[in-house]
């Protein structure tokens, strides 16, 4: 069922339930965001995509992309509570990663030049999560997750060890908005693994026989599933603005 919501002033018509930052999307305005992506689950991780929503006249701040629209609500995108918040992750991101273009990019669009924050050892990864995701939703093999807490959190396999089940598909190297994963030439012609700092995934244990391999099989029925929601989830957009 189609509803009306208002946001930044704007009405704009949305299937109940469409998280809020998509009916943001519909209607162009812009909201930043770093951990979601179209194929995924919503995760909620990186909060730049925070908002505040009025609803039953009770105000708060949200983050827009789990957040689902409900009829009556209405949505501001830039007012000083939500610009101070994102502020602050974005410095927080600068003093991490400050060499990272796609921060840097974020930054510039938010009018932030420089962190106030003490700069730490500089990483290339923002732990937005995408690797980890795809490779468990999509990939299905879980190879690698995000570990430790506070500065020292970082994505990396169980106990640290080369990973037995990464079946070296490259996913996680494509989704990565920073480039910190490398897929290189592996020992057998044609054939890669995954590097991610200084951790090593071991390549294909099934030797690369993927036509009888059931999580590659797997992998790709996962795959089109994935393409088939995005492709819907398109199309249902498209159908709404027209
Ligand atoms: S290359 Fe390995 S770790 Fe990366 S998504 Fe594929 S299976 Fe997962
Ligand atoms: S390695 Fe890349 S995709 Fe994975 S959490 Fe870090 S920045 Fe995100
Ligand atoms: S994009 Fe919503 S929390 Fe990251």
């Amino acid at each position: 069922m189609k509803i009306p919501i208002i946001i930044d002033n704007k009405m704009v018509k949305v299937d109940r339930g469409t998280p809020v930052l998509l009916a943001a999307r519909k209607a162009d305005i812009f909201i930043p965001t770093l951990c979601y992506h179209e194929l995924l689950e919503p995760y909620g991780a990186c909060r730049l995509c925070i908002v505040e929503v009025v609803q039953n006249r009770q105000r708060r701040l949200v983050t827009s992309c789990n957040y689902p629209a409900e009829p009556g609500m209405e949505v501001f995108t830039d007012t000083d509570p939500v610009r101070k918040i994102r502020k602050v992750l974005v410095e927080l991101l600068l003093a991490r990663c400050s060499e990272v273009p796609v921060v840097q990019k974020l930054a510039r669009r938010m009018g932030i030049e420089t962190s106030e924050l003490k700069k730490k050892e500089t990483k290339e990864c923002v732990l937005c999560g995408l690797c980890v995701r795809f490779c468990e939703e999509v990939v299905s093999v879980s190879a690698i997750g995000l570990s430790n807490r506070g500065i020292e959190r970082e994505v990396t396999t169980p106990f640290k060890t080369a990973s037995d089940t990464c079946i070296g598909c490259g996913s996680c190297s494509y989704i990565c908005p920073t480039g910190c994963i490398e897929m290189v030439p592996d020992k057998t012609p044609g054939m890669r693994e995954m590097h991610m700092g200084k951790l090593t995934l071991e390549p294909c244990t099934n030797h690369y026989q993927c036509e009888n391999c059931s999580t590659d099989q797997q992998f790709l029925n996962n795959l089109k599933k994935e393409v088939t929601r995005f492709r819907d989830t398109f199309s249902r957009f498209r159908n709404q603005e027209s």
